[in-house]
């Protein structure tokens, strides 16, 4: 027990479990996104989309996928908040000039920024998974679409971002997703000793390159619907 405990009990250990639980995190965002762009494609392709994940395995794979989520995103976002602590404690008093000139804001603000995307997760979860922020557009108060009958997620989708608040919410969080992802989705590498020699150049272009393509990709969803490029 104590040998499994040990990443858990030093700070490399937590650093290198924040770096793999981020990496994961970062592929289900990535996954995500993909999914969601189907709202480009039409109804029935994200629907279907919708659809095949809530009967992976017969409905029981999702929840597994669910709870591996939560477990991944808890476990990120604990040991991050520990690690900080951590430091906080070794270095009780500030250096009167912090030596900054390389760290960028993204990478000095993450606790900052991921609690934000922890704020968003929620409201996102009470949005579109449990409907209760907006019940009248939730997909479980519609009339089921289609010769499939399936549940119409494009429509709630559609809905929720034709209300200029709501796209406006998700507007900003893309930002905090996208300043955290930055520094984020690529200091994996520094973690694995990666960002070093000639791989430096490729590696310090991951986190800005996933952080732009979830920022443009996830807004151009947001903003096709509530310009009415993509409506009901
Ligand atoms: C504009 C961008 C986004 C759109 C259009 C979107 C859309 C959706 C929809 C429609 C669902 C419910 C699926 C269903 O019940 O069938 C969902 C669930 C979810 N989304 Fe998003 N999402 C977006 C961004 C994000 C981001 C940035 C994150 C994480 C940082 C995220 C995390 C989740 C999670 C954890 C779930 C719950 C999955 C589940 O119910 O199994 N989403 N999203």
């Amino acid at each position: 027990m104590n040998a499994m405990l040990t990443p858990v009990n030093s700070s490399i250990g937590k650093k290198a479990l924040v770096g793999v639980t981020g990496m994961l995190l970062v592929l289900f965002v990535l996954g995500h996104l993909t999914g969601n762009l189907l709202v480009f494609a039409g109804r029935n392709a994200i629907n279907e989309y919708a659809h095949f994940l809530h009967e992976m395995g017969h409905g029981v794979l999702i929840w597994v996928v669910r709870l591996g989520l939560l477990g991944v995103f808890v476990a990120h976002l604990a040991l991050a908040i520990l690690l900080r602590f951590e430091n906080r404690r070794a270095r009780p008093v500030r250096y009167a000039h912090e030596d900054t000139v390389q760290a960028t804001w993204a990478s000095r603000n993450m606790l900052l920024t991921g609690l934000v995307m922890l704020f968003f997760v929620l409201y996102h979860l009470a949005h579109f998974t449990l409907g209760w922020t907006s019940p009248v557009t939730f997909k479980g108060a519609f009339p089921l679409h289609g010769p499939d009958q399936l549940p119409d997620v494009y429509r709630m989708v559609v809905l929720g971002f034709q209300n200029p608040v709501v796209a406006g919410l998700y507007l900003v969080a893309q930002l905090f997703l996208c300043l955290h992802l930055w520094h984020g989705a690529g200091s994996w590498t520094q973690t694995l000793g990666l960002n070093r020699g000639k791989l430096r150049g490729f590696t310090s272009l991951i986190g800005p390159v996933v952080a732009l393509v979830v920022l443009v990709g996830n807004s151009l969803i947001v903003l096709a619907c509530l310009l009415g490029i993509v409506s009901v």
